[in-house]
């Protein structure tokens, strides 16, 4: 199957000795598109396999997206935009500011990306320079590092734990940075793998605490929109210097049409303007114009938003009896991260088995943190209550 930590087991003293590769590319595997990949070939062979490895809404983009997408179709005319996006989307997203959180952000700041992932990317890019050493918690989205490792940046990652409620505070933030000097943070919240959510004071904290010690802050809001225990603040509300990051893949279920945005300091808007427009231009229009509909279907999504909270209580109800144990709070998103520690040491080889052997795919912990995630696993329960349940009636019988 696949191996945690590939680029580790070998790695690559030149370019040469990798086959070509570049020694920047020597990146780890992201386990959970491993993990997706492993799946697919099963179900071709016939297998039924029960999706809990991806961060993916089961639910269609709303009609109304579908319906501009189409739209945009039948024009027929598609081409490139403005790199920082077209402006109707720039400004749709900034109003989104004032009605969500009552901040009233410029449209100018907004900058249209593919995906969270390339605002992730160009931020870094026009934030950092080589060498820049930027904190995060482990355990976290593992895009993190592996895309500041392929820039040639430092991924310094925090441990976090129940002490904390599994989010990374001003405290660890000053003591690393006493240890060795930060250039940036960045956090998520609600965060993946743990759904867990740093609470509008604590934000703060560490907003204001990055701020005197002169650390860049990067907050990354994609889970907003999905909460269930507690309130989701954007970092706008205590400062226009950080850089915010946020997608239509998740609440606006749009995984598929790479569409996402950044708020960022006004002084970055042309830098990250040059950049993307030499990266990739721009991003597709009929994505764009589609997202443009998004922030007036909340209705269709606040129902699939349903889904994914009696999702979570058939989870928290169920899991813990099986042995699944140190669950984080799932304040937010659609994981739940628990220790496997009862049945493994080996996250990987484990969730193997378990694709194998019981017909459900889910992520190992080693995705998420390094040191601590060979005793862990992620289940995303964004699927359809049918398939959570047949999964978790899967998982009872094969864990017993
Ligand atoms: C925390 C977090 N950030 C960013 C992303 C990337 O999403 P996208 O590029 O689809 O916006 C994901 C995807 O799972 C995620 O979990």
């Amino acid at each position: 199957m696949w191996r945690a930590h590939d680029a580790r087991r070998k790695p690559a003293s030149s370019a040469a000795a990798s086959g070509g590769a570049s020694r920047r590319s020597a990146v780890e595997p992201f386990l959970a598109m491993d993990v997706l990949a492993a799946a697919a070939k099963l179900e071709a062979a016939g297998r039924s396999i029960v999706h809990m490895e991806v961060g993916q809404p089961g639910a269609p983009a709303p009609k109304a997206v579908l319906e501009a997408a189409r739209a945009g179709l039948h024009d027929g005319r598609l081409g490139y935009t403005e790199a920082l996006g077209i402006g109707a989307l720039r400004q749709r997203i900034a109003r989104h500011y004032g009605e969500a959180y009552g901040v009233d952000v410029a449209p100018e700041r907004v900058v249209v990306t593919t995906g969270s992932s390339a605002g992730f990317s160009l931020a870094f890019l026009g934030a950092f320079d080589a060498g820049a050493r930027i904190a995060m918690a482990a355990p976290a989205y593992p895009a993190y590092r592996n895309i500041l490792a392929v820039l040639g940046l430092e991924a310094v990652e925090i441990p976090v734990g129940p002490e904390t409620r599994w989010v990374l505070t001003a405290e660890h933030l000053r003591a690393a940075h006493a240890r060795r000097p930060l250039d940036g943070v960045l956090i998520a919240s609600p965060a993946n793998p743990t759904g867990t959510l740093t609470r509008p004071e604590d934000l703060q904290a560490l907003i204001e605490t990055a701020a005197e010690l002169g650390i860049r802050f990067i907050s990354d809001e994609i889970y907003h929109g999905l909460v269930f225990e507690g309130r989701a603040e954007t970092a706008l509300a205590f400062s226009q210097e950080a850089f915010v990051i946020n997608s239509f893949s998740k609440y606006y279920c749009m995984t598929g049409w790479r569409v996402g945005w950044m708020v960022v300091p006004e002084a970055m808007v042309r830098p990250l303007e040059r950049i993307a427009q030499s990266l990739y231009i721009s991003v597709p229009e009929l994505s764009q114009r589609a997202a443009l509909a998004a922030f007036d279907c909340g209705e269709e999504l606040e129902a699939v938003k349903e889904g994914y909270r009696r999702n979570r209580e058939l989870m928290l109800q169920r899991m813990p009896a099986m042995g699944l144990e140190e669950i984080p709070p799932v304040d937010g998103a659609f994981y739940l991260y628990a220790s496997v520690a009862r049945f493994t040491n080996d996250s990987t080889a484990f969730a193997g088995r378990m694709l194998e052997e019981a017909g459900i795919a889910a992520t190992p912990g080693a995705d998420f943190d390094r040191e601590r995630g060979h005793t862990t696993m992620r289940f995303s329960f964004a699927g359809a209550q049918e398939a959570i349940t047949e999964g978790l009636d899967r998982l009872q019988r094969w864990l017993a």
